[in-house]
């Protein structure tokens, strides 16, 4: 192949498997096999080996739904990860019964079991500590994802127990509960970035990130439902799972000892509608016959056990009438169709609206005002358009057309290369723009301004008193004004002006986070305040500057510099600046909390789970204890985090230093 062949080729499948990622992670409707991806995938990987020229940086190859993931080890499985047969009807369920029977008799019993809608994850334990987490992959090799793992709160480093056997392999689920999942979503849409369809997308396209500091920010959890050792350690699956409880595993709390299929039928139809409670998704139950013996007599085929099937709930499903569409325009401009739908009950609840995503999800539906669509909706997930029932559509029904001007301000809509998203440019002039903008400032996880809430910002926005962050600031001075605002007494007036006054002192990485700046979210706001110190210094930054700094990449620092070259927004900051906020990053002040740890000496080596080791320092030292950088005989106490190098580690035992972990150390300051 000419030089020129291998690099469209390359193109093409970048493009390609771009796509195909689109599809499965952010509209869950893939349009080729895993495997096929997968082979695609490694064509790509050769190819850009071979020619690290043309290797694009946004190839699939390092990223999944926008996102950087790793090229992690492959590890072989000792014991197969097997699947599960599906059954979707009770006849189905009664034939699994009665080939047991014809096996083993009719004396046994089965485990009834949620079926978690994760991804799931093979744990090596080795003398009671966990050395290995690897995906299930093809079910005979996954991925080693342990540090990554690692992060997970719920599953344990070190057990509880010393009965455990010496190795030994648990297997489980790994989710993401539903309000973790909506409000992460809702975070990266507000950032311009794409959302996930569903949490066990999220979850997955989680656990193969390469950086475990990120991976430890979304909240995962883990259910753990199996175990494999080389010598019989229990009976039955029933009396292990209680085990493994009170050896530190989460085990769930909805499995059922059931003697015959009966109750099986019983636990399904419980299940079938409960499951809308629960705080994660389940997709199905699994039942399993509970002795290890008449497993192991029973046996496996190729590809899943005998001994075990699964029952999956049909996704709740409605047809109903597409009434409108209509189009939010979000804080940084993206314009969202939402599909608003003949009020139709599904799951639970009553559904009006469902999300459309984008332009290109109503081409792919090809919608028609007053279309019949299909719907369907998990739990506390935002419901869906699956299809269209074509049969049912009108004669001479409208097409929807996504709009090419902004439904708020009429400004020409733009969309980026390589972007799915169109997005309203007027950010100073589009009103729903310029109230987002503004809550952003006053949120949370921003300035933190106490006695002022979303509401009141639309308030004050409609009244003509604010349009730009900086006119909080002079709210003090429009007193009169204030008052005519419903519900708004003297009182909340004083708390909403104090809290305004406070958030003066709010740090520099917080002011800049809270400008809102397209990919700067808190983490990389952060970074940026801790690289580059102050806002003069940033806005003079090159480009080169800024990809220099760990995490920055090319997108962000296009999207900074575009902002600073904007006259409205140095305005902005030199408006803010006069009325004296935080433009430039403060040393860490340590205040003094207690002498609990003064006359102690610490060495802090490792990746933690609850904090930073900047914090840790912060911690130890407000609490007059004193860091040193090496080890020697007259240390204290060495923090051990994990991938603490061997040598470190190697040198404390020889000179009996105590090892202590973070949560010791927190122990010690309570
Ligand atoms: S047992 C050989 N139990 O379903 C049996 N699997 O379709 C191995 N799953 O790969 C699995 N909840 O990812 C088992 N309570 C549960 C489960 C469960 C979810 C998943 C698991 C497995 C897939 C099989």
């Amino acid at each position: 192949m000419s030089k020129s062949a291998i690099k469209d080729t390359m193109d093409a499948l970048v493009k390609e498997l771009n796509q195909h990622n689109y599809n499965y992670y952010v509209l869950a409707t893939p349009t080729i096999s895993d495997y096929e991806f997968d082979q695609k995938l490694e064509t790509l990987a050769k190819l850009e080996k071979e020619n690290p020229e043309f290797a694009d940086p946004d190839s699939p190859t390092l990223k999944v739904g926008g996102e950087i993931t790793k090229n992690f080890i492959t590890v072989n499985h000792k014991w197969p990860m097997l699947s599960l047969g599906n059954t979707y009807n009770e006849q189905d369920l009664l034939d699994f019964d009665e080939r047991i029977r014809k096996s083993i008799g009719d004396n046994f019993e089965y485990v009834c079991e949620l079926k978690f809608d994760g991804l799931s994850i093979s744990l090596t334990y080795e003398q009671h500590k966990l050395v290995r987490a690897v995906t299930r992959g093809d079910g005979k090799k996954g991925d080693d994802v342990t540090n990554n793992v690692k992060t997970i709160r719920s599953i344990p480093h070190q057990l509880k127990t010393m009965e455990a056997p010496e190795i030994f392999e648990i297997r489980g689920e790994i989710l993401m509960h539903l309000a973790a999942f909506n409000r992460l979503n809702k975070e990266r849409e507000e950032l311009g970035e794409i959302s996930y369809a569903n949490p066990r997308n999220f979850a997955s396209g989680t656990i193969k990130m390469q950086d475990s500091n990120e991976v430890a920010k979304r909240p995962l959890d883990c259910f753990l439902y199996a175990m494999n050792t080389d010598k019989t350690h229990f009976k039955t699956h029933w009396e292990s799972l209680q085990i493994l409880k009170t050896w530190g595993f989460h085990v769930s709390e909805h499995t059922i000892l059931a003697p015959s299929i009966t109750e099986v039928f019983a636990f399904i139809k419980y299940w079938e509608l409960e499951r809308f409670k629960l705080s994660y998704a389940i997709d199905g139950i699994v039942l399993k016959v509970n002795s290890y013996a008449q497993q192991q007599e029973l046996g496996i085929t190729a590809k899943s056990p005998r001994w075990a099937i699964s029952y999956k709930y049909k996704a709740q499903e409605v047809e109903t009438i597409l009434e409108k569409v209509t189009y939010q325009v979000g804080r940084t401009g993206a314009v969202t169709p939402v599909a608003n739908l003949k009020p139709v009950l599904l799951a639970g609840t009553t559904v009006k609206r469902a999300t459309l995503h984008n332009a290109n999800e109503i081409e792919r539906l090809d919608l028609h005002l007053g279309d019949s669509v299909f719907v369907e909706k998990g739990g506390e997930i935002i419901p869906k358009i699956i299809n269209v029932n074509l049969e049912k559509r009108k004669l001479g029904a409208v097409k929807v057309i996504y709009p090419v001007i902004c439904p708020e301000c009429d400004t020409q809509l733009l969309r980026k290369e390589g972007e799915v998203a169109f997005y309203c440019p007027n950010d100073e002039g589009c009103p729903p723009q310029i109230v987002g903008k503004i809550q952003h400032f006053i949120g949370r996880k921003a300035m933190n301004i106490d006695g002022l809430g979303d509401e009141t910002i639309e308030a004050f926005y409609q009244k003509g008193l604010i349009r730009h962050i900086s006119d909080l600031y002079t709210l003090k001075d429009k007193a009169e004004e204030l008052k005519t605002i419903a519900r708004f007494g003297e009182r909340s007036i004083e708390n909403m002006l104090k809290g305004i006054e406070f958030s003066k002192q709010m740090p520099f990485e917080k002011v800049l986070f809270g400008l809102g700046i397209r990919y700067v979210g808190e983490t990389v706001a952060k970074k940026l305040a801790f690289a580059i110190k102050n806002i003069d210094r940033l806005m003079a930054a090159s480009l080169e500057d800024l990809v220099a700094i760990d995490e920055i990449g090319q997108r962000i620092a296009e999207s900074i510099q575009e902002y600073f070259n904007k006259p409205a927004h140095l305005l902005q900051i030199e408006l803010l600046k006069a009325h004296n906020l935080q433009f430039e990053a403060k040393e860490i002040e340590i205040t003094l909390q207690s002498e609990k740890l003064s006359g102690k000496t610490f060495v802090i080596s490792g990746v933690f789970e609850k904090f930073s080791r900047e914090e840790l320092k912060e911690l130890i030292e407000s609490n007059g204890g004193k860091i040193l950088s090496s080890i020697s005989a007259k240390l204290s106490y060495l923090v051990a985090g994990d991938n603490m190098g061997p040598s470190k580690l190697e040198k404390a035992q020889k000179l009996n230093v105590p090892l202590i972990s973070e949560d010791d150390l927190l122990e010690m300051l309570k």
